[in-house]
């Protein structure tokens, strides 16, 4: 009822769902939509026992200190435009939260939201279609926002933050990031986000380093393109896109990616 009301008139046809706990959103999403669940679908849960981040890895999910999200829509036409969802969403959380505590975040590439280089935000867009036929038949956008958590567990610690002690409100917060994105999805084609995406890259003009067939590979990031790929100009003068996958952000002052190429 909280979130309903905090969404007002908008969207009074998304289905909204809250857990005490779930192992995760996305996967619950994922089998509601299996049995035949309309979009759109918002999942919450107070905790996520097996809450899950990008690259198989873990999503800390304690109970009652985050908010833990699933957005189910409608796919957009094409596939190659799905990992624009991706930057939508990290845009609309960053939105969000500058909405209710005038903070300034910035986004990481592709979709980690950072509040004062630490990591604020992660999420885990995933879909299920075919690529032969260039068609997906639901995507899902999964959030986690750090909202309460004081202290972080031994492996986080440093390089996660919250936004405690800031009273924010996770009803409003769950509103405030639904509506943006389900803007922004209603029309993902526009790229209407993409400019803002740019602005707040903590990546951009820096040295990052990726790996590329088994080996780590540097480079200048130059530039956002137009489906979200982040380019980058190698020592050589060459130019590459990447789609997928994670940078690591040299420090400060040894950006000169020639010494390393
Ligand atoms: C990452 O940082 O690697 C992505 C984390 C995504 C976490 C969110 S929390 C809600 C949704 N359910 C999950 O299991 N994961 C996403």
């Amino acid at each position: 009822a909280g979130i309903r009301a905090a969404l007002g008139d908008a969207y009074a046809d998304l289905t909204i769902r809250v857990y005490d706990a779930l192992d995760s959103t996305n996967q619950e999403a994922q089998r509601l939509l299996a049995a035949g669940a309309d979009c759109p679908l918002l999942l919450l849960s107070e905790e996520q026992t097996a809450g899950r981040g990008r690259r198989g890895r873990a999503f800390y999910s304690p109970a009652g200190e985050g908010l833990y999200m699933t957005l189910a829509l409608q796919p957009p036409a094409a596939l190659s435009q799905a990992t624009l969802l991706t930057a939508a969403a990290a845009v609309a959380v960053a939105q969000a939260v500058e909405a209710l505590t005038a903070l300034a975040c910035q986004i990481k590439w592709v979709n980690d939201v950072y509040l004062d280089g630490k990591k604020l935000c992660g999420i885990l867009t995933e879909a299920s279609g075919s690529f032969e036929a260039d068609a997906l038949s639901s995507v899902c956008a999964g959030i986690g926002v750090n909202v309460r958590t004081r202290d972080f567990p031994e492996e986080l610690a440093g390089r996660a933050c919250s936004l405690w002690p800031r009273a924010v409100s996770r009803n409003r917060l769950a509103a405030e990031i639904a509506v943006r994105l389900l803007n922004f999805a209603a029309d993902l084609g526009a790229r209407d986000f993409l400019e803002e995406y740019r602005r707040r890259s903590l990546v951009l003009g820096r040295t990052v380093a990726f790996m590329r067939g088994g080996e780590e590979r540097r480079a200048l990031a130059v530039g956002i393109g137009r489906d979200g790929q982040l380019l980058v100009r190698r020592a050589d003068g060459s130019e590459e896109a990447l789609n997928a996958g994670e940078v690591r952000i040299l420090p400060a002052g040894r950006n000169d990616h020639s010494t390393f190429w």
